[in-house]
């Protein structure tokens, strides 16, 4: 096994190999014995400052990655749009420039057009995470997805993962059947025609327009939410319908012939595309998942960090 990733930043699933994901997984693992001690914290990024630019809202991946830093022994600042320079007219490089010249080791940053992460890499030294790009990539989100599946079903490789929503807005789908497929699992996603792109089979995934048909199929379910805030135009004619025709429930799965583990990125909609009654059952690993992203970030800061002490 690899024992540095490939790369100097976490830009997207799409720049790193299989081998980064499998050292990431096991680094977390190690990291996640670590998070269950009573002393929670080690030295590893003693000394490396790191800066959060969340430039779009964010509960759980800001939480996560500032946990991660701080069981580290990172020294973090926080940075959110809505109460910076940004609303005088500031660009993005030099908002991040000036935040640079306070000595910044690595940058975790979400914003919401896709590729910023890419531009800014061309224009700085640090070290930079996506922590979401607008539709494009949430690469820690996929990690811990497919981290949580291996962790409750022992692998990966020859799984059959429906993802099933709003394809079209999500991130999240986009970084996951990367992931996924990286790690040889057979993907396919869900969700009505309007909410799939069209050339999606050109990712290597099936299609599904019926969610019984897709959950008969599958050994994962990963659900996302409908992303009203990114649809300028309807993709369709009302939450309610979806929910009837999309929605997962506890009669559905009880209707199954085999069981589904399911998933969730969060924030959950409860009562649209998940009961609560799914949700929160032992089906569901959507705690786990949370939890596990701690265990991921601290693994990639700490990869990415060893990166940039070759470099110097
Ligand atoms: N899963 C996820 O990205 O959640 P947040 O938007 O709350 O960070």
């Amino acid at each position: 096994m690899a024992t540095e990733l490939s790369t100097n930043h976490l830009l997207g699933i799409k720049y790193i190999t299989k081998d980064d994901i499998e050292l990431i997984f096991k680094r977390a693992e190690e990291f996640k014995e670590v998070i269950n001690r009573p002393i929670k914290k080690v030295p590893s990024l003693r000394d490396v400052t790191i800066a959060n630019l969340f430039f779009e809202n964010s509960t759980r991946t800001k939480l996560s990655f500032e946990l991660a830093e701080k069981r580290l022994s990172a020294d973090v600042i926080n940075f959110s749009s809505s109460s910076s320079s940004v609303k005088k007219g500031e660009s993005l490089l030099d908002t991040v420039n000036n935040i640079l010249s306070m000595k910044i080791d690595m940058v975790v940053m979400r914003h919401p057009e896709p590729g910023a992460h890419f531009f800014l890499s061309k224009h700085i030294d640090a070290s930079i995470i996506n922590a979401g790009d607008g539709t494009h990539e949430h690469p820690t989100q996929a990690l811990l997805d497919a981290y949580s599946i291996q962790e409750r079903l022992g692998k990966i490789k020859g799984l059959k993962v429906v993802i099933v929503g709003d394809i079209r807005h999500s991130r999240v789908a986009l970084s996951n059947i990367m992931c996924l497929k990286k790690l040889e699992a057979k993907v396919a996603v869900c969700g009505p025609p309007t909410l799939i792109p069209k050339h999606i089979k050109s990712l290597g995934v099936d299609v599904f327009y019926n969610i019984k048909e897709a959950l008969e199929w599958a050994d994962v379910a990963n659900v996302l939410r409908i992303q009203l805030e990114r649809q300028d135009i309807k993709f369709i004619p009302s939450i309610r319908e979806y929910q009837q025709y999309f929605g997962i429930n506890k009669d559905l799965i009880q209707s199954l012939d085999s069981e589904v583990l399911i998933l969730h990125p969060g924030p959950i909609n409860r009562g649209v595309e998940l009961s609560s009654d799914v949700a929160d059952s032992d089906a569901s690993i959507i705690l786990d998942q949370v939890e596990n992203g701690v265990a991921i970030r601290m693994s990639v800061l700490y990869l990415l960090a060893a990166k940039l002490k070759i470099k110097a």
